[in-house]
């Protein structure tokens, strides 16, 4: 559809997690007078990054060193990560930390008023920093939106779904996105933002599973936007299952409770049905082996056990440890009629973090001139084939401030009359969101913990049928269904290609990783060629 308004701005944000708003901020920092406008498909305080509540790594820990760091990330990433984006990532972490410390974001204190550093999976020093016991996400949620609505050069826009990046068709340069806004007054409708630089920081594809840690924002938007501009995706086979979730009964959908890994940080046991330790000599690491290894482990025991999930063993902690360290899962069990004081908790894993995206340098440059993207929807490589626990908040900040710096030492400027540019490859077109539930069951069938070809084969097929299906109207559920259905293709293909076990990528038809294989990039250059 055309724009039928339009707005301009130095760079527009698409996203309003840690990542999003942080690089909204790390700009008017590096460019006086830059302006910003950034987009958010529901509300600014809506997102991923408010559900984290493990925490967020970095080496700060006097005995700790961010050469320790890179190890254990380099460890989880099973062979995978590249070195430059976790020396990045570890070095430039603790002050990417401090400056959000120094924004507003209160992390809890030891009685030195130290900060309280706790240990989750594959980490082999305490370095994940936490707020509010287990409500980390949601304080630093809090202290960047409270920032940028006080920084009056970012413009925000919500109920905006982002569609597709203008470009000039004469250099091919990206000059803008298009949006979708519902119920925002005079910007209702399609219009356009126009600015040099369009940074993606939509966040993950968790919603593209039957059972997610994600909220339902979280439907691949910007990596499906990326592959329609012929952006380069990398590593999109690797979405990782986090091992622990609320199980909620057999029918349970959509977003599920996330039962954090500093539980077991803490000396949480998982044990099957008969109380028998799950995670006993499978790892050095045991409860905090790198979260691959134990959803696997998990998966392996249902599957065996003919169940659909474990148990948390947390009764040893007493009443005050759950109440002061724990006070969101406590909540959310005792919602559910739980109580971890009297019973262990019913757990399984789910879908819980995209390991691959757009691929992007370690300024968050995608293979797209003027296109950029941070946070999860991203792929630098720091996760490999696996993400390490708590890495991914502190890679949104790390990014944000690396591609406000750069952003603002390259100054790019729109050359082009925004009346000439056009989107990029072919407009999305909506899908019928009823087609949702049943792509949603096939990937968690094909696509979950444990593959095979056989599965990832008729999954592709099955996809492939849902893809000719009806002509919706355009709205906020049937572009999400759109976006749904390009990455369902593309990490079904994805994995589908890759004939090894590595990381959070696990084949019963290749059971063993394969040394020569290395990280593999896809170009999508019309809808039609999706996989
Ligand atoms: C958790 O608290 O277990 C989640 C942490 C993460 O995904 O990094």
């Amino acid at each position: 559809p055309a724009p039928g308004w339009s707005v301009g701005a130095d760079t527009v944000v698409v996203g309003s997690g840690i990542a999003g708003l942080s690089t909204a901020l790390a700009h008017t920092r590096h460019r006086p007078g830059g302006r910003v406008v950034l987009v958010t498909k529901e509300l600014l305080s809506h997102g991923s990054t408010a559900y984290a509540q493990g925490g967020i790594a970095a080496a700060m820990d006097p005995g700790d060193r961010p050469v320790a760091h890179m190890v254990d990330t380099h460890l989880a990433g099973a062979g995978l990560c590249d070195p430059l984006a976790v020396h990045v990532l570890a070095t430039e972490g603790p002050e990417a930390l401090r400056r959000l410390i120094a924004l507003g974001a209160e992390f809890d204190r030891s009685s030195t008023g130290d900060l309280a550093l706790t240990r989750e999976g594959g980490h082999r020093a305490d370095r994940i920093a936490h707020a509010g016991g287990d409500a980390t996400g949601a304080e630093i949620q809090r202290a960047l939106v409270e920032a940028v609505r006080a920084e009056e050069r970012i413009e925000t826009i919500e109920h905006a779904v982002a569609l597709d990046v203008l470009r000039d068709p004469a250099t091919q340069a990206v000059g803008g996105v298009t949006l979708h806004v519902m119920g925002e007054g005079e910007r209702d409708g399609v219009g356009a933002v126009h600015a040099p630089a369009v940074v993606l920081a939509s966040g993950g594809l968790g919603q593209v599973f039957a059972s997610t840690t994600n909220p339902p924002v979280s439907t691949g938007d910007g990596l499906a936007l990326a592959a329609r501009a012929g952006a380069r995706l990398r590593d999109l086979e690797f979405v990782q299952f986090h091992p622990t979730v609320l199980w909620l009964g057999p029918d349970a959908r959509g977003r599920q409770p996330l039962v954090s890994e500093a539980l077991r940080g803490e000396g949480a046991h998982l044990v099957d049905a008969g109380g028998r330790g799950i995670m006993d000599g499978v790892h050095e690491l045991a409860d905090l082996a790198p979260r691959d290894v134990v959803a696997r482990t998990i998966a392996r025991v249902m599957a065996e056990q003919g169940t659909d999930h474990v148990y948390l063993e947390t009764r040893h902690f007493g009443r005050r440890t759950w109440e002061r360290r724990f006070p969101t899962i406590l909540a959310s069990c005792r919602e559910h009629g739980i109580d971890p004081l009297e019973q262990p908790l019913p757990v399984a894993p789910a879908a819980h973090y995209a390991s691959g995206g757009v691929e992007v340098d370690v300024d968050g440059r995608t293979s797209v001139p003027g296109l950029w993207a941070v946070g999860e929807v991203s792929r630098t490589g720091v996760h490999g084939a696996n993400r390490l626990a708590s890495n991914s908040l502190l890679e949104g900040l790390v990014q944000a401030e690396r591609s406000a710096v750069r952003l603002a030492a390259e100054r790019p400027s729109t050359a082009a009359d925004p009346a000439t540019l056009e989107p990029a490859a072919t407009a999305l077109p909506p899908v019928d969101p009823a087609l949702v539930p049943r792509l949603r069951s096939l990937m968690s069938q094909h696509a979950g913990v444990l593959r095979t070809g056989e599965g990832l084969t008729a999954l592709t097929r099955e996809l492939g049928t849902l893809a000719a299906h009806g002509a919706p109207t355009p709205g906020t559920s049937s572009w999400e269904a759109a976006n749904l259905l390009t990455v369902a293709r593309l990490v079904a293909s994805a994995a589908l290609s890759r004939t090894e076990s590595r990381g959070s990528h696990q084949r019963a038809d290749h059971p063993d990783p394969r040394p020569g294989l290395r990280s593999t990039a896809v170009i999508v250059r019309q809808e039609g060629d999706t996989p």
